[in-house]
């Protein structure tokens, strides 16, 4: 944790922006990462409702002192049309949930939750070059994480949603960026691929469905999460039944953070 008395008038300064917000985790990890390595920089919590985004984003144009902030739940749409400039991903995924600012007061977009997912994987030693992928879920997370396996080199993806008409249409939007991947839309069965990922929000509470038909499993296959908590969702402890290999969801947040953090400080200019 940042130790807050040693917050000068040369901090530089970042911001979270959700709503709800009390549940976030990016300030703890972010500020733990920037202590760690000695960096006088510290990112705090703006609680904003969706009708006062434009108005805040517009004024943390004018902080000299701010470099950049996180944008998440229910702001990662919004935002895009509140920047001057996005990245290609941002553009593709349809979200951002990255802003850095400039010392102009420019604001770029970029979303970096689909390459938090990929660089745990690989930082695992999970390579996907050449992979077949069956990933659930069609939602805002699966999208991201769906753009960054097609960038990363997957071969063969299939997306499987409870809505099917949504898999359909993010498999289209990935089929005419990625033309060289076969990106089908699949059914609740996982067999047949490397790597089974979970990009819906099931496992979060106790009680719900299980995202595919874990019955369909096998233990060459390897199982991964988005869900942080539980760490070990109902998803992870069949496919450890089975002998798969696991991935859990955190990975993609440390990721996450560690390339937030470059991000924003990658637009610092020095006074
Ligand atoms: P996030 O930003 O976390 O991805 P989201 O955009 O609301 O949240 O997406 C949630 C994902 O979980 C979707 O794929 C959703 O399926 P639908 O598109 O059919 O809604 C999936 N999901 C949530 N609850 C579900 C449930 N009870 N059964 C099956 N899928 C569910």
């Amino acid at each position: 944790m940042t130790d807050i008395t040693q917050i000068s008038g040369n901090t530089r300064v970042y911001a979270i922006i959700a709503d709800p917000i009390h549940h976030v985790q990016t300030p703890q990890a972010m500020n733990a990462l920037f202590s760690a390595r000695g960096e006088d920089r510290v990112l705090v919590p703006f609680h904003v409702a969706p009708a006062d985004l434009a108005g805040v984003v517009s004024g943390l144009r004018g902080i000299q002192s701010l470099d950049g902030f996180i944008v998440t739940v229910p702001h990662k749409t919004a935002i895009l049309e509140l920047c001057d400039t996005l990245s290609d991903a941002a553009v593709l995924v349809g979200a951002a949930n990255v802003v850095t600012r400039s010392g102009d007061g420019k604001l770029h977009g970029e979303i970096l939750d689909g390459e938090g997912f990929v660089s745990g994987l690989r930082q695992a030693g999970i390579e996907l070059e050449g992979r077949s992928v069956y990933l659930a879920g069609a939602g805002g997370a699966a999208n991201a994480i769906a753009f960054a396996l097609a960038a990363a080199g997957v071969a063969w993806l299939t997306i499987a949603n409870r809505t099917s008409a949504k898999a359909q249409l993010l498999v289209d939007r990935i089929a005419s960026a990625f033309p060289e991947l076969q990106v089908v839309v699949g059914t609740s069965d996982p067999a047949d691929h490397d790597l089974v990922v979970n990009g819906t929000s099931l496992g979060l509470k106790e009680g719900d469905a299980l995202p595919c038909d874990v019955t369909r499993l096998t233990s060459q296959q390897i199982v991964a999460e988005i869900i942080m908590q539980p760490a070990i969702t109902p998803l992870l402890a069949a496919a450890q039944k089975v002998g798969c290999r696991v991935h859990e969801g955190l990975p993609m947040l440390l990721c996450q953070i560690e390339l937030m953090a470059a991000a924003m400080a990658s637009r610092r200019v020095e006074p």
